[in-house]
């Protein structure tokens, strides 16, 4: 790839410094688009939605035809995994995921090849958008983290995790063979999605705040550690983003052990930690708050301007802490996106 059109996103996880930053938004594709909303009225159920090729493309391309970002993520759900497993899952309208029972970890980890299989769909959309896709333009492929995974998979839906907490803590070796499984899984699932055209892989990690260090090494480092790990092995070498949200005072340690390229920060990420880890040799996305950018203020601005100070003095990927809130008006994901490129 020549480097004039090696995708700015790319050239960041490599480890270049550039005049401005790569920008893109977690939930860039969603409610916040009227063209969203008008394609999810004729999708059906949000999971036929995600399996559908030709629209999950579509509302993938919606956000790149909308706005000059600089990467499309992959319009899919990190759900979907223990779907593929055996666990049933469903959206309910207005309050989000519900999912069965928790199956034994013997039957999940019989479906483990086969999940791989029942994601094919996922590669397929990720063709179709990378066909689309101008060639400066990066297309990122994700996949939950194990532990966040599970926090769904044993509470049976967007809890506070504290139920899954406590289940980690009586089920200790159930909770290992669980992780086990997710690792497995996930790494396929990854490797599929990298050689359908994905070209940078992420790993969310929602809800890793309130963890123990003894057990972040255990159920966040480690899971995260082990995928990288088969998928470098499977012969895939795309860089990979890791979003340890909530992890406070031990995003360090995640910066320093886990092999990611970079690192996802969130809204309390303080601008010495994000140079730390770029002292360090790893690129960092983030950190607007997704309530200043619903908000709109012109505040806004200032934040985005005092991020770019602080932290494009080395690899660097413009970003939120968490997803575009569904309410933010287009006009302020416009104004974001101006200050950041200028366009
Ligand atoms: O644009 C993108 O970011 C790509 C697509 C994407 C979705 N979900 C689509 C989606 C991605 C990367 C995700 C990740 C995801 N899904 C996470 C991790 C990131 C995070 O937000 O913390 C989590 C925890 C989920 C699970 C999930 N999916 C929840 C809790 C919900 C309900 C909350 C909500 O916003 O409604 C979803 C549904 C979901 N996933 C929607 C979208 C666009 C909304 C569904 C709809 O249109 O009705």
């Amino acid at each position: 790839m020549s480097d004039q059109v090696k995708p700015r996103l790319l050239r960041a996880l490599a480890g270049e410094t550039l005049e401005r930053p790569p920008v893109w938004f977690m939930r860039q594709a969603g409610r916040s688009l009227p063209e969203y909303r008008a394609l999810r009225e004729k999708a059906g159920d949000f999971l036929s939605f995600c399996y559908n090729p030709e629209m999950a493309a579509e509302a993938t391309l919606q956000p790149m035809r909308r706005f000059p970002l600089d990467a499309a993520i992959v319009f899919a759900d990190i759900l979907l995994i223990p779907q593929a497993l055996g666990q049933e899952v469903w959206f309910e309208a207005g309050e989000g995921p519900r999912l069965g029972a928790l199956p034994s970890i013997e039957a999940l980890a019989d479906q483990v090849e086969a999940s791989t299989g029942r994601l094919a769909s996922i590669g397929e959309t990720l063709q179709r958008v990378r066909a689309e896709l101008e060639p400066e333009r990066a297309l990122i492929g994700f996949a939950g983290a194990p532990w966040t995974v599970a926090t769904y998979m044993i509470e049976g839906r967007g809890n506070k995790r504290e139920e899954a907490r406590l289940w980690a803590y009586k089920h200790p070796d159930q909770l290992d063979a669980l992780l086990d499984v997710l690792v497995e899984s996930t790494a396929r699932y990854l490797v599929m999605q990298a050689k359908s055209g994905a070209q940078v892989l992420k790993l969310f990690e929602s809800w890793s705040e309130s963890l123990a260090e003894d057990v972040f090494e255990r159920i966040v480092i480690g899971p995260h550690t082990r995928i990288i790990e088969k998928v470098r092995a499977a012969g895939v070498d795309v860089p990979f983003i890791g979003l340890p949200r909530g992890a406070g005072a031990q995003v360090s340690n995640y910066a320093a052990r886990v092999p990611v390229q970079a690192v996802g920060l969130d809204t309390q990420a303080t601008f010495k930690l994000g140079q730390e880890i770029q002292a360090g040799g790893k690129a960092i996305q983030g950190a607007l708050d997704n309530l200043l950018l619903l908000a709109g203020t012109p505040a806004l601005e200032a934040r985005i301007d005092a991020l770019i100070e602080a932290w494009n003095q080395g690899p660097y990927i413009f970003n939120l802490g968490h997803g575009v809130m569904p309410s933010t008006p287009v006009e302020h994901l416009e104004r974001a996106i101006r200050r950041v490129t200028g366009k």
